[in-house]
């Protein structure tokens, strides 16, 4: 079965939704295989994020995962990946449909590209690498 990195941002847990998306992803059927609170540190957060090195929203990125505990699962199910990016809804709260994470709950000013709530892996290799560093 697939299994995908998901992680709860700092604004997901400073504003107390962990338990709301956690009941999204039970609701679904996902499987919750491992959970952790975890405070990233620049070296995880600079692996995880190496993809977007360079951009210019990079440092403002990392300095805004590094504000807070962040929930990293480690989540399983048919299709987990693609469904869970499904269910968190498109990047950009302000314009994420009615019915998703960032849809309902992501807050529609500010930094809402930024602080979206949640992370999920793109694909089975990123999904592996993801897992890799967040659980041993
Ligand atoms: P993740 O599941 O978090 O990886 O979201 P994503 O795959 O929908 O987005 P992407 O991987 O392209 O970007 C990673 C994260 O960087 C996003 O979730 C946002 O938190 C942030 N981000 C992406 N694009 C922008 C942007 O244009 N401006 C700002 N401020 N942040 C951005
Ligand atoms: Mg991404």
């Amino acid at each position: 079965v697939e299994e995908t990195l998901v992680l709860i941002k700092p604004d997901g847990v400073a504003r107390n939704l962990t338990g709301e998306i956690l009941a999204r992803i039970e609701a679904k059927g996902y499987q919750l295989v491992d959970l952790k609170l975890v405070q990233p540190d620049r070296e995880l957060l600079s692996q995880h994020y190496a993809e977007h090195e360079g951009k210019p929203f990079y440092a403002p990125l990392l300095e805004f995962m590094e504000s807070g505990p962040v929930v990293a699962i480690r989540l399983a199910g048919n299709r987990v990946i693609e469904g869970f990016r499904s269910l968190a809804g498109t990047t950009d709260p302000t314009t994420a449909a009615p019915g998703t994470i960032r849809g309902d709950l992501g807050r529609d000013w500010g930094l809402a590209v930024q602080q979206n709530l949640v992370h999920g892996s793109d694909s089975v290799e990123t999904a592996q690498r993801e897992l890799a560093l967040w659980f041993d």
